[in-house]
């Protein structure tokens, strides 16, 4: 059982006095900290403050192995078979990049196809439209019903239609937009029968759900830490070792590798280090670590059923609205989407914030999507551990009573 009520007074952000009255609903666009992850980014600066894997010297020796030690607990998180298979990056983004990059520039051709979904993040498209544009590999989207649901038979067809074609499949476990989790180890069993490898964007995933890629068989999984407690600046490429040692890094640079001469020939260290070029985020990594220990104490199997509990409480309330259309209704977690009838969202958002409640509307960085639920701008409220069933009350409330004019003289 989650003690949302124990949770809360560990972060700082909802125990302050500028925090009373304020209702936090933007957790998919980044999550508040626990006290355990700011006092440890603040224990490097002051206590710890040295470069890793560079310094003769204890204190480089001891932060070093600090930060090994969070790779090694990330890498049981996923239950991943060894910490070599965790690449430290600086976001999803960077990590999506750095697969289509590494792997999708270098070995597609104008023969193969990328398949994806109209559901898909920014950072999960656009890497794969330069990839297209490098290669000429083409990209197709398997079709999603109009509350974007991954159409699963869909899905096989076109990988047996097209097998040997298709080599990459790539997409959100869970949808940034929508919130619904696709079926991905049987979209992964059956893309390996056809012969393509998965990249899944694992962004609002790994943060909500137990993810466990040997069980799920992935080749790749993207996330940040800032979306699951941890500090900015600091995000995770799981891959498989085979594809990680055949693949490009995206930066070249001091730590990443063995040698190089004069005559310009570079050898790479082994992965992940032939991937992590330059001065990490040493202390956003160790700040994630804590973040890391703090889900697993609290058991993700636990983060998981109490976050489905609270996101059906909130669309089951949603329902006995009459003012309002919500685009997700069928959705497991996290996300309720939806706009307040005759509203514009941001008008409406302007609205919420005027009553303390903190929502995103627009379209959320997935641009392709809108055109599949028939709606330009919408309204994200999304939930984590620290909300609570006062929390939706208060917010259905406030969405009860709204009216064009009042949410008109909040955008004012
Ligand atoms: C599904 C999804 N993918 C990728 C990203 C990119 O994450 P970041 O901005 O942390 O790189 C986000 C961020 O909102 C997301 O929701």
């Amino acid at each position: 059982m989650l003690d949302r009520e124990k949770i809360r007074k560990d972060f700082p952000m909802i125990q302050s006095e500028e925090s009373k009255g304020r209702i936090y609903l933007d957790s998919a666009a980044t999550s508040f900290k626990p006290k355990c992850v700011i006092d440890k980014v603040t224990e490097y600066y002051t206590k710890e403050n040295a470069n890793i894997h560079r310094g003769d010297y204890d204190l480089s020796y001891q932060v070093s192995s600090e930060y090994e030690q969070v790779r090694k607990l990330c890498a049981k998180f996923l239950n991943a078979p060894s910490e070599k298979n965790i690449v430290f990056t600086n976001g999803a983004s960077s990590s999506l990049n750095l697969v289509a990059y590494g792997y999708g520039q270098k070995f597609l051709t104008s023969e193969d196809i990328i398949l994806s979904t109209e559901a898909e993040h920014a950072s999960n498209i656009l890497p794969w439209f330069k990839v297209s544009e490098v290669t000429g590999a083409k990209i197709e989207y398997v079709p999603l019903d109009h509350e974007g649901v991954f159409d699963l038979e869909a899905y096989k067809k076109i990988l047996r239609e097209a097998a040997g074609k298709i080599k990459v499949v790539t997409l959100a476990q869970v949808s940034n937009v929508l919130g619904n989790i696709i079926p991905l180890k049987e979209i992964v069993r059956y893309a390996h029968e056809n012969g393509a490898i998965v990249c899944c964007d694992g962004a609002q995933s790994v943060p909500h759900i137990k993810v466990d890629v040997q069980d799920l068989d992935v080749d790749f999984l993207c996330f940040s830490a800032h979306k699951m407690l941890g500090p900015s600046g600091v995000g995770v490429l799981y891959g498989r070792y085979e594809l990680l040692e055949k693949m490009d890094p995206f930066m070249l640079g001091g730590g990443s590798n063995a040698r190089f001469d004069i005559c310009g020939n570079i050898l790479l260290k082994d992965p992940p280090f032939k991937f992590e070029a330059g001065t990490p985020c040493v202390e956003g990594v160790l700040g994630f670590g804590e973040a890391l220990k703090y889900l697993m104490d609290l058991g993700m199997e636990n983060v998981e059923a109490e976050g489905k509990e609270l996101h059906k409480y909130f669309l089951d309330e949603m329902a006995k609205l009459d003012n309002v259309t919500v685009y997700n209704p069928k959705s497991e977690t996290s996300i309720v989407t939806f706009n307040i009838n005759g509203i514009f969202a941001q008008d409406a958002a302007a609205y919420l914030n005027s009553q303390g409640i903190a929502v995103r509307s627009g379209n959320h960085c997935a641009k392709i999507l809108l055109n599949v639920i028939g709606a330009s701008e919408t309204i994200r409220a999304s939930l984590y551990l620290y909300n609570t069933k006062e929390e939706i009350d208060r917010t259905i409330a406030v969405i009860k009573e709204a009216t064009l004019e009042k949410c008109i003289g909040a955008a004012i």
